[in-house]
């Protein structure tokens, strides 16, 4: 049952032109003036659909066809699409004249700072840019300021942004990534052209929650950070064994190096103080985005003041940039101020309502997986989810490259999308419950999830 605003169900099998004609139009058009047809990479995704619509927990498409929505934008709208309060504090402050200065400070960037600092309670100063990717480039070069090294770690399967520094393949292939080492690194396998040699030298890949990789690189390089999403989202959700997450912590102080939490997608998903409060672990600096803003772009970098504060030490030789035009944009600023306050509202009741979402859709998923007598595993961490078409969670990108099913995994998520429920096409990546959804929208899943698997 395709939800579609002219036809109350259609079969799953129909032809794609049927489905989504008008999209494929705009596509088209796309193509012909934005080089590659979109405007970051990831939204290259078959089928290719032109959304024009979006409110609470939907999505809607150039085809007039309505989805439940779990992509949720890689996960920014924790609250759902168009929050009400979120909106209406975006349309007071345009209402109260706040505007771009561009001089000086603003009272609402200094009430952000605020409240993120109460959050979490290992930032004690907090800088504001757009996104995720501007936070993790600013982590790494204040730790190579503060510790007067270059080398970085950063883990296979994980995502940290498009800079050059980070940008190395996701999901690589196994051939091209080789066995299992440990310990030992990978080869930077670039994102993109044009990421220097000089560049790739310094960086060293190694596996998820693998400690003994970790200290094997700092025996040998001068490791100015290890920056590591605490749970791998952009390959599902890959949570970090009991011991890892301390003993990165443990490795870092012994060694000297910086210990950064990209939180950018954990970061209020998980709980308003971080995953680090979950893992009860004390990075020195967290990077943040996505469901802080609750859709609209805010990126954060904050942490121990001593190495915040090289953003303004006298001497100049020591002192890190901080520099952005759009640098705490009144609307997305806004749009933070909202979303703290209303996760923060009645001693955080919005977690507990996420929690029962996401907890029935994981236990829907797993008697359905278990009525088929198929072989697949949720892994969940709060709202964040994701289905494994092996029998383990997996624990890096080794596990789940040998042990899922990508093939079943694209079939299922195509086959979901064509009936209204809209998981990002492509195999492995994690799904989001929001607070917008309903249980009637969990309901309404697992029925269509039954029906796909009928035919899987
Ligand atoms: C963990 C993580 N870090 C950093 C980023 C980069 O954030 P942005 O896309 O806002 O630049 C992402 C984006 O998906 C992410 O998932």
């Amino acid at each position: 049952m395709k939800r579609n605003m002219n036809t109350a169900s259609q079969p799953a099998t129909l032809e794609r032109g049927a489905h989504f004609a008008s999209s494929e139009m705009l596509a088209k058009r796309a193509g012909k003036y934005i080089a590659g047809g979109v405007v970051s990479l990831n939204r290259k995704v078959d089928p290719a659909i032109v959304f024009i619509r979006a409110q609470g927990s939907k999505l809607y498409d150039a085809d007039g066809n309505e989805y439940i929505d779990y992509h949720a934008a890689f996960g920014p709208h924790i609250l759902g699409h168009n929050h009400p309060h979120v909106n209406a504090a975006v349309l007071k402050a345009l209402d109260d004249g706040w505007s771009l200065m561009g001089s000086g400070t603003t009272p609402w960037e200094i009430r952000l700072a605020e409240l993120l600092c109460e959050a979490v309670p290992s930032m004690s100063l907090v800088q504001i840019c757009n996104t995720g990717s501007e936070a993790t480039a600013h982590a790494i070069r204040l730790s190579r300021a503060w510790t007067g090294r270059e080398d970085i770690v950063v883990t296979l399967g994980g995502y940290n942004g498009w800079h050059n520094e980070v940008a190395r393949a996701v999901m690589p292939g196994l051939e091209e990534t080789g066995p299992r080492v440990s310990p030992g690194e990978y080869a930077f396998t670039p994102l993109s052209a044009g990421i220097p040699q000089s560049t790739q030298r310094r960086v060293h890949v190694i596996n998820f929650n693998d400690l003994d990789s970790v200290e094997y690189v700092m025996r040998r390089y001068p490791v100015a950070c290890v920056v590591t999403e605490p749970v791998l989202q952009n390959i599902g959700v890959v949570p970090p064994q009991p011991d890892y997450l301390p003993g990165l912590r443990e490795l870092c102080d012994g060694h000297g190096s910086v210990l950064v939490f990209d939180e950018v997608k954990t970061g209020f998903r998980a709980a308003l103080s971080g995953y680090q409060s979950i893992a009860r672990v004390t990075p020195d600096l967290s990077v943040f985005g996505k469901a802080i803003a609750n859709g609209y772009p805010l990126g954060v970098i904050g942490g121990n003041s001593e190495i915040m504060q090289l953003f303004d030490a006298p001497d100049p030789t020591r002192r890190v940039l901080i520099a952005g035009t759009y640098n705490a944009h009144p609307l997305p600023t806004a749009a933070a101020i909202a979303t703290i306050e209303y996760l923060q509202a009645n001693g955080g009741e919005v977690y507990t309502l996420l929690e029962r979402l996401s907890a029935r859709l994981q236990a829907g998923l797993e008697a359905l997986y278990a009525e088929k007598g198929m072989t697949a595993t949720v892994s969940r961490v709060a709202s964040a989810f994701c289905t494994y078409f092996c029998d383990h969670v997996p624990v890096d990108w080794h596990d789940l490259a040998a042990c899922h099913d990508f093939d079943i995994d694209r079939r299922f998520r195509r086959a979901l999308i064509q009936r209204g429920v809209y998981q990002f096409p492509i195999p492995c990546k994690q799904g989001s419950v929001s607070a917008a959804h309903s249980e009637a929208d969990i309901d309404q899943t697992l029925e269509i999830t039954r029906e796909v698997l009928a035919e899987l």
